[in-house]
């Protein structure tokens, strides 16, 4: 079977596993002059990607969870004000997480790269100019880096110094990262043989089914850690193979 036929059928397949459950979902009251400016449409989905926690925007602010306005918290400025976020049900766990990732580095840089006419409409109050404008992958390299060696070099030559650990024909990631679509590869390879067999996501993947344990000592990442590995390999260097390599 194809590769992007083979990554279809994988998707559906864990479709079920990662989609969103009742109990992950926060409602947010969001001023209309705040969702004019597309700011909600950016930072969503990202949010939702990477939590698995449904964003709902609801017109009555007495019944949302977090709050945009005047109150709270200051997350960010644009659109001729100052924004912050307002608590309203403490308790709420998908909320609380929706809050800490506004508030993170990550939250936090995901707001200043949205830049429609590539110029940044949102900025951090008193910002410093290390926050970088355009952010590609959420990930951290140097964190990916160190991932990947704890966890791939078993199997894979990860960098320069771990050429010894590459196994029989197992691709080394400088191999992988010159694939034209070694970005859906690293973000899903632990669908993709072999490693659904040995590979545990946190709050991912289902448990191995005990008729079917793994055959070798298993590894075990968050999600957070995939998203680093990614933006590791998005940085270093693509093997240079003269041409494309296929590998099927
Ligand atoms: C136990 C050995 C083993 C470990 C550990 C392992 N891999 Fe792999 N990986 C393989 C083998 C073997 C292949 C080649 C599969 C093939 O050619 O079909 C592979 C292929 C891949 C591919 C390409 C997949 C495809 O179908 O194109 C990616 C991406 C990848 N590995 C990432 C990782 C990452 C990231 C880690 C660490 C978190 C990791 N692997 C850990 C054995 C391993």
């Amino acid at each position: 079977m194809g590769f992007l036929k083979r990554i279809l059928l994988l998707a559906l397949l864990s479709a079920p596993q990662i989609g969103f459950a009742d109990d992950r979902l926060v409602q947010i009251f969001v001023p209309t002059s705040l969702i004019e400016t597309g700011l909600m449409r950016h930072l969503l989905p990202r949010f939702s990607l990477k939590t698995q926690v449904r964003v709902e925007m609801i017109s009555d602010p007495a019944k949302a969870d977090l709050v945009f306005g005047n109150n709270g918290r200051t997350v960010f400025e644009g659109a001729g004000q100052v924004w912050k976020i307002d608590r309203r049900s403490p308790d709420n766990k998908s909320a609380i997480k929706f809050y800490d990732w506004l508030t993170s580095d990550i939250g936090q840089r995901t707001v200043v790269s949205f830049a429609p006419d590539g110029a940044a409409l949102f900025g951090l109050p008193g910002a410093t100019s290390e926050v970088r404008t355009t952010v590609e992958f959420d990930g951290d390299a140097a964190v990916g880096h160190d991932v990947a060696l704890k966890k791939c070099t078993r199997c894979h030559a990860v960098d320069d110094k771990t050429h010894w650990s590459s196994i029989g024909s197992t691709p080394s990631f400088g191999v992988l990262r010159s694939l034209t679509d070694w970005k859906e590869r690293f973000s899903m390879f632990y669908v993709l043989k072999p490693h659904a067999t040995f590979t545990q996501i946190a709050e991912v993947t289902q448990p191995f089914p005990d008729n079917l344990p793994p055959p070798i000592a298993p590894i075990e990442l968050t999600f957070n850690e995939v998203e680093a590995v990614v933006a590791y390999v998005a940085m270093m260097p693509a093997a240079d193979l003269g041409k494309p390599l296929e590998h099927q």
